[in-house]
Parts: C-alpha cells; sequence; structure tokens
C-alpha cells in the first residue's frame, strides 16, 4: 500500500503492526455485528458462513506468517484442510465441523500473538517472501478482502440492519460525459510497488489506442433508462452467453432492485430505500453491462484502457500509484474501506480525479472491464499458485478500481480483481468506453 521503499525496519515493522490492528478491528465489527445464530448460518448458497471466513482468515496467517515466516510451530494442523478454500466448495461449508463462534474468535487471537511476537524478530530482507515485509502486507490484504466478502455476506442476509455508517459525500456538480485518452504507450501493472501481488507484475508497456471514457460510473438512472426501453428483453444488446444467462436466473434488473408502482426500490444492507437516480449502479453482472455499453452504442473498456486512465500522467510520460498521484488514498481522495455504506454520487471526489479527468476510477464500485483474466507478459506465480494462476484464463472477467467496501490496502492503480461474469452479489458496477470515429482521432 503505501510506498514502503524508504521505511527502515523499524518503522515498517510498526506499519505492518498498525495494518494487521486496524484490520483486525473491521473483521470484529463485521462478524460483532450479529448473534452466534446469523454467525454460524448460511445467508447465501453464494457465501460461506461468516464464522468459516473469519476462522479462514487467522488459518491463512497461521500459515504465510506463523509457520512460514516465522517458522514456529503449528496452532493448530488438524484444522488446516477445513480453511482450504479449494476442498470444499462455497455452498458445502456449513455441514463441515467448523469452529464455532467463540473458538473461531480464540483461534484468530492466539495465531495474532504469535504473529505479533515474531514480527520483531523477523528480518525484513534477505528472503523474497519478506522483502519490505510482503508476507505480512499479503496477510493484511488477504484479511480485507475477506473483510469485503463479509460485506457481501451482510449485503445477502435478511432481517433489520445490522451496520452503520455516515452517508457519502455529495457530487461536486456537472461534468462532461466523457473524457479522451490520447493514443499512445504507457506502463501497465508493477515491479516496484512493496505489496503488490502477483498478478500486478511485472511492470510493461502497452500501447492503447485513443479512447473515450466515461467521466463516471453508470448511474441507477441511466441504467433505469435501458430497462425502461426494454433492453433486458431485447437480443440486440445481449452476448450469446449473456442471453442464455439472462433466461436462466430471469434477470429484469440489478439485483436487490424491485419495483413499487413507478418507483423502483432497493434493500441495502437491510434498508428498504428508493433506488438513487445519481448513485453508480451496482450488483450488475458482467453480462448487464456489457448489454447496457451496447445498448448505449458503446463498449466496455478493456483493463489497459481502465488502467491507462487511471495511471498515466502526460505530463511526465509516466504511470501513477493512484489516479491523483502517488500518495495514499484519504478519505477525500475516493470511498474506500467500508467508511460509507453505499457508493457516492457520480461526479463525487474532485480530488480523486484522474490526469484525464475521470473520478471515482478507485472506490465506489468495482468495474467490470471486457477482458479475460490472463497474466502479464512475465508472470511468475509468488509466493503460490492458487492466489492467482489458477483462476486465469477465459472463465473469469477483471474488475478494477475497487468499491466502498475495499480497503486501502488492497486497491491501487495497479490491483487486479477477478469473477464470473455472471456474478452480481459483489460491489459491482461499471462505465463504457468508445472508440473515436474518424475524425475525433
Ligand atoms: C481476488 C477477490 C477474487 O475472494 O476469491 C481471498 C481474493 N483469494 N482468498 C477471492 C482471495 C484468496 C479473491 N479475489
Ligand atoms: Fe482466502
Amino acid at each position: 500500500m503505501k510506498d514502503l521503499q524508504e521505511l527502515g525496519t523499524e518503522d515498517l515493522r510498526e506499519h505492518v503492526a498498525a495494518e494487521l490492528a486496524r484490520t483486525r478491528q473491521r473483521s470484529a465489527q463485521l462478524t460483532d455485528a450479529v448473534d452466534d445464530e446469523e454467525l454460524v448460518k448460511q445467508h447465501s448458497p453464494l457465501m460461506s458462513p461468516l464464522v468459516w471466513d473469519l476462522a479462514h482468515v487467522g488459518s491463512q496467517e497461521e500459515l504465510w506468517l506463523v509457520r512460514d515466516v516465522g517458522g514456529r510451530e503449528a496452532v493448530r494442523p488438524d484444522i488446516d484442510d477445513l480453511y482450504d478454500a479449494f476442498q470444499h466448495r462455497r455452498a458445502d461449508r456449513p455441514e463441515l465441523p467448523l469452529l464455532g463462534p467463540r473458538e473461531a474468535r480464540d483461534y484468530i487471537a492466539t495465531v495474532r500473538d504469535k504473529v505479533f511476537d515474531l514480527l520483531d524478530e523477523t528480518p525484513m530482507e534477505g528472503r523474497r517472501l519478506v522483502e519490505r515485509a510482503f508476507a505480512f502486507g499479503m496477510i493484511v490484504q488477504h484479511e480485507q478482502q475477506h473483510d469485503e466478502t463479509m460485506l457481501a455476506t451482510h449485503q445477502l442476509r435478511d432481517g433489520p440492519p445490522a451496520l452503520t455508517a455516515e452517508p457519502p459525500p455529495r457530487s461536486s456538480g456537472a461534468l462532461p460525459a466523457e473524457v479522451f485518452v490520447p493514443g499512445g504507450p504507457f506502463t501497465m501493472g508493477t515491479s516496484t510497488e512493496a505489496w503488490a501481488l502477483d498478478n500486478e507484475r511485472p511492470a510493461h508497456e502497452v500501447h492503447v489506442d485513443a479512447f473515450h471514457l466515461d467521466t463516471a460510473p453508470v448511474t441507477n438512472a441511466e441504467f433505469a433508462r435501458f430497462i425502461d426501453a426494454g433492453g433486458y428483453h431485447d437480443p440486440r444488446w445481449w452476448s450469446e452467453a449473456g442471453q442464455r444467462y439472462r433466461h436462466k436466473a430471469s434477470l429484469e434488473a440489478p439485483r436487490f432492485w424491485f419495483r413499487d408502482g413507478q418507483r423502483w426500490m432497493r434493500r441495502r444492507f437491510g434498508h428498504v430505500e428508493e433506488v438513487p437516480g445519481d448513485e453508480p449502479v451496482m450488483h450488475v453482472s458482467f453480462y448487464e453491462a456489457e448489454a447496457y455499453a451496447a445498448w448505449a452504442g458503446k463498449r466496455l473498456p478493456t483493463e489497459s484502457e481502465w488502467e491507462k486512465a487511471a495511471r498515466y500522467d502526460p505530463g511526465t510520460g509516466r504511470s501513477r500509484r493512484y489516479p491523483w498521484g502517488d500518495e495514499d488514498p484519504t478519505p477525500e481522495h475516493a470511498n474506500l474501506g467500508q467508511q460509507h455504506l453505499q457508493p457516492a454520487p457520480a461526479g463525487a471526489y474532485p480530488l480523486g480525479e484522474a490526469p484525464c479527468g475521470a473520478r471515482q476510477l478507485i472506490g465506489d464500485v468495482w468495474e467490470w472491464t471486457s477482458s479475460d483474466f490472463l497474466p502479464y507478459p512475465g508472470f511468475a506465480a509468488f509466493p503460490y499458485r492458487e492466489y492467482s494462476e489458477v483462476f486465469f484464463g477465459s472463465d473469469h472477467k477483471v474488475l478494477r478500481g475497487g468499491s466502498f467496501g475495499t480497503d486501502r490496502s488492497a486497491c491501487r492503480g495497479t490491483f487486479r480483481n477477478w469473477d464470473f461474469p455472471i456474478r452480481r452479489q459483489i460491489f459491482a458496477g461499471f462505465r463504457c468506453a468508445r472508440t473515436p470515429s474518424g475524425d475525433e482521432r
């Protein structure tokens, strides 16, 4: 996350300790918000019970930090299999002999104590795994990613609200609908970001032709016009696979939307409310995003277009860490970290603007791109194949930018997320791109 290049070992340890503590607070908040019965039950077949995520976070921390980095004795070798995400499908996890809420909390606290203990003795160099505290950063990001997954479970659960947060900032006013990004090469990915994960590496030059990009993500009001125009039922806008899925799942609107007479309503973390027209649309699949873009006479951006818009600085020719520059995100830059329980209206966060003029590339909603999740040239799995490599291929589409539920440690200009194109429970929306016509080039 931070530019950790310049930190000495002691400062690095302090930074790691603060990040671990901050992250655990969030995990506790998400799991203390509901009672034991709700912790162990499955709120949706798409999700694990919350108590599985909680112990899984501890299990990964034990594997990488206690055993591998620390070389310490295993805490609970008997439960490795239960919390191995590749051993049991999410739908099957409630039937496993999982640790109960009390046991899971005790377990993750025991592991964490050992980690704080070994942190002081771990040299932050000499071995790639600990270089600039990489393994600790990986574990912070892993827990934060599961926190976002738990937040999605909260959105799927029935019943009264369990979480609270302040409303997000307002839009700063009317903006041009599109920005223009001139053609040319830029540096994609990174070889220097200390805690960047394997799939973001290495930095490499990519040529991107000129394109137009929506200034902000597509809003609920814009998406409602697509619905009203019969967009869900017009085969002209849908790919073959999209159409098959639309039929099978009887798609009519974004997930969590329902009609009340003429009005669109939604359920959001237990609140029922009118759908706010100016907010980025979310809970749409890749296929719905693709269909909307076709209806609008546009297309989804490729992953490299998205990253060039977010990072390329035409003044210096270099790629920034974030749209606004190289400084870590603050609440003035972007809607991240569950500070708010919804995206901010389109056009918010003027201080987060990219050099091309695009807003809200980081935070608010994950953005579907048209790209499959593939390795960059020179990719090498590190430290384990199961983080990225086993997911490469045409089954998954890349999402960029992070949502209001993504922590700043697990989000940057180079960060790559991926999911199946049918998924709708994640906090994902999109913006459109357009290839310039002849005279615009
Ligand atoms: C990168 C969000 C797709 O949640 O499946 C968590 C992150 N990897 N544990 C996921 C992850 C292992 C991953 N995503
Ligand atoms: Fe995991």
